[in-house]
């Protein structure tokens, strides 16, 4: 007997010694979820804000919940896209924390340059690092369905293939730093406007291959440690409680492996649902939200294995992070070598819209007449949870002096003294109040051309999170900016001298009731904090411009296919089933961007892919070959002009169509050549697989390439095939999957009310 209490005592002691001492390791995740208690599963399932937390780092978004006893750390969470988003100072602390101001996702996807992106997410992926965070939230990469959701300028494009392959860049390029990514948000976040609620109406074709497409390019060209699931619903689903799409598509059809987080719903919704779909990080995170977790695994609604299987996902997350690794972080990052690097990418994204009689480059520096509040107060990125505590934003007027231009002292001097009056107090809608702009007399106006060489008009917009845009005064021209235009452009074409347009903003304008007016339309886009030095680039020619358009620019906004089925800023939170508020019916189904206008050929004002360049490009007549999974495209590009510069080249395809409807082309491959001299050509070489032709047949539930002759265009633009080719599709492919996400309310597609 004594020796029996003896040796059960030693047991007893050596187990308790055993679990004190037993902390999470890469390989004992089984035996950790074996010794937690059901309380601190439901902690560790449930984040916390940042400020409510002595674990995070100041300023991040949020962080995770630890548990000491088993060595489990809080990791950090922290935004965003364009770069890290923390405090930029602290209290009682003389060191600073900006972190560097990136351009925003439309001009890095408009650079049309998978490796130039990764490098971006390489340089924020080390301020990520070196400021003590774990896991940054982005990308941003939700499709743009229309020119008005106020977010666009955090995400890439119309198109699926742009979208997904360059957030697979940005993924690869962060994570390079041994730090996670957060694709978002999944899916189909289309607007702003009551975007908690609001139920997303979409055709199961229009999911699979416009809104989902993306994120499944993303998934299987990188590794995204996260992804973070949507505030909407989906075909009357909220996506966050959705196994159909978390678990069914995500996991079982896409072979995901990493974790999801919720997006930052304070919104009390079954938390228990939300853990059982396949979330396991609930954002950001309430002590009420553990306890229905407690509560309902007790009842039984929610099982022990599916926290457990949320929980594994989340350690072995949480393992992979460098604040489980203990890494020692600076606070340092290379701000100055960022710095080069964002003013350099930014001119790559930029977009040269107009350019007569080569205006541009400019051939010297001179007097400038430098009109626009904006050129004075440049907008480096959007608003919200995109925006970055930058340590400064060189605006046009630095960017020009700094390239040895000369302002026009009192024209500089008046708008400086309007400037101080943009109300930047709302983070998430302030800016969005930017001035109309000052009024000029047209005697002042004469007087200006008199004394300058060159005018220069830049015209703004902002826009962010929480809001969609506004269709008069926002997406049009104000009559103010018009009449400033007119008023500038008869001035100054009366002198024989030029005038210049700089478009800052983040998303799409009207363009076509004014773009004859000025000599030159570069598209700045929110190129970063070294946005005026980037324009000044590319007006002196010391950078050649690139970039090409990666959406639509309609003649008007009610040319928009989707336009009546999108709120255009209106919306209230909780409405009473108010059509573009509390549900959204996207009616043009596939037919978003280029697809709409070529395959209904809708004159546009620029289309998909349209860019111009200082020099000229020759396209060789392409060579396209079968492969044992589809096809193999070669073409060389030769530099005619006399100036240098890089080529992007799109390679659409148009299907024989005859199984299904299908759009006119649609972007299968691209590709960009490096900088080519006068003279010099390179070939490109494109990879095209038969899947990645397939159409999706809800009736079948099935993807299907179809058999037949396929058209293979090699386009400067959509509009501008400059070669083409053919490729032989011998037998139908096709590829089951999952019948989910149904629609449960009717939709119009335009297809059936609009003429081909
Ligand atoms: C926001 C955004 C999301 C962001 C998160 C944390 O509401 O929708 O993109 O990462 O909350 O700030």
């Amino acid at each position: 007997m004594k020796k029996q209490l003896i040796l059960s005592l030693a047991l007893l002691s050596a187990g308790a010694v055993w679990a004190q001492t037993l902390r999470l390791q890469p390989d004992n995740i089984d035996k950790i979820i074996e010794n937690l208690t059901l309380e601190e599963k439901a902690r560790l399932l449930v984040g916390r804000e940042n400020s409510e937390s002595d674990k995070g780092v100041p300023g991040a978004a949020g962080v995770t919940q630890d548990v000491e006893r088993l060595g489990i750390p809080a990791v950090v969470l922290t935004d965003g896209p364009a770069g890290v988003r923390i405090a930029p100072t602290r209290p009682g602390d003389s060191h600073t924390y900006y972190a560097t101001g990136f351009p925003v996702g439309t001009v890095l996807a408009c650079t049309w340059s998978p490796e130039l992106v990764e490098n971006v997410g390489r340089a924020i992926g080390e301020e990520v690092l070196e400021y003590g965070c774990d896991v940054l939230l982005a990308p941003g990469m939700n499709i743009h369905r229309t020119p008005l959701c106020g977010r666009n300028f955090e995400y890439y494009s119309e198109d699926p293939v742009v979208a997904g392959t360059i957030a697979a860049a940005y993924v690869n390029g962060v994570q390079e730093n041994g730090v996670g990514t957060s694709i978002k948000h999944f899916a189909v976040n289309s607007q702003e406007t009551n975007r908690i609620e609001v139920d997303e109406v979409v055709s199961p074709r229009a999911i699979r291959e416009i809104y989902l497409k993306p994120f499944e390019i993303a998934v299987e060209n990188s590794n995204p440690w996260t992804v973070m699931s949507s505030y909407n619903r989906l075909n009357g689903t909220w996506t966050q409680s959705s196994p159909e799409l978390l678990k069914t598509i995500l996991r079982d059809e896409w072979g995901y492996d990493g974790l999801v987080m919720t997006d930052w719903t304070n919104e009390r919704r079954p938390s228990w649902e939300r853990v059982a779909a396949g979330n396991a990080i609930l954002t950001p995170g309430h002590d009420w939200q553990e306890t229905d977790i407690i509560e309902n695994v007790k009842s039984g609604r929610l099982s022990m294995d599916d926290v457990d299987e949320q929980v594994r996902i989340l350690l072995e997350m949480i393992v992979k992070t460098p604040r489980f690794k203990k890494y020692q972080f600076s606070n340092t990052p290379d701000l100055d070598g960022h710095a080069k690097l964002t003013r350099r990418a930014a001119t790559e994204g930029m977009v040269l819209l107009e350019n007569r009689d080569n205006t541009l480059p400019l051939k010297s520096t001179g007097k400038v007449a430098l009109f626009g509040k904006t050129s004075y107060d440049f907008i480096a990125g959007g608003t919200g949870s995109g925006d970055v505590n930058k340590p400064y934003v060189v605006d046009l007027m630095t960017g020009l002096t700094n390239a040895g231009f000369t302002i026009d002292r009192r024209l500089k001097e008046y708008y400086q003294a309007q400037k101080n009056l943009v109300d930047k107090t709302n983070a998430i809608s302030g800016e969005r109040n930017r001035l109309n702009e000052p009024k000029l007399s047209k005697r002042n106006i004469e007087r200006l051309a008199q004394e300058n060489d060159i005018a220069i008009v830049t015209i703004g917009r902002q826009a962010g999170e929480g809001g969609d845009r506004q269709i008069e005064g926002d997406f049009n021209l104000t009559s103010d900016e018009r009449e400033m235009l007119e008023n500038i452009n008869d001035a100054f074409h009366a002198l024989g001298k030029k005038v210049v347009v700089i478009m800052n903003m983040g998303n799409v304008m009207e363009t076509a009731s004014w773009k004859g007016l000025p000599d030159a339309i570069l598209l700045a886009w929110q190129p970063g904090q070294e946005g005026g030095n980037s324009v000044a680039d590319i007006l002196t020619g010391k950078e050649s411009p690139s970039g090409k358009l990666t959406m639509t620019f309609p003649v008007a906004a009610s040319d928009i296919p989707a336009v009546n089925d999108f709120p255009t800023g209106s919306g209230s939170r909780h409405g009473d089933h108010r059509r573009n508020v509390d549900y959204t019916l996207h009616n043009e189904d596939i037919y978003v961007g280029y697809r709409y206008f070529n395959t209904f050929g809708k004159p546009v004002s620029y289309p998909f892919g349209y860019g111009l360049s200082y020099t000229d490009f020759e396209y060789s007549k392409p060579v396209v070959k079968a492969t044992a999974d589809g096809f193999t495209a070669q073409i060389a590009v030769k530099n005619t002009g006399d100036i240098e510069g890089k080529e992007a080249v799109q390679l659409y395809v148009s299907a024989p169509g005859k199984d299904m409807e299908k759009p006119a082309l649609e972007l299968k491959a691209f590709n960009k050549t490096r900088s080519l001299k006068p003279g010099e050509s390179q070939t490109l070489t494109f990879h095209v697989k038969a899947k990645d032709l397939a159409s999706f047949n809800a009736a079948e539930s099935q993807w299907q390439t179809e058999a037949g002759k396929y058209e293979v265009k090699f386009g400067a633009s959509s509009s501008d095939i400059r070669a083409t080719a053919s490729y032989n599709q011998k037998k139908v492919l096709t590829a089951k999957v999952n019948d989910v996400l149904k629609l449960k309310r009717s939709l119009t597609p335009v297809s059936q009310h609009t003429s081909k």
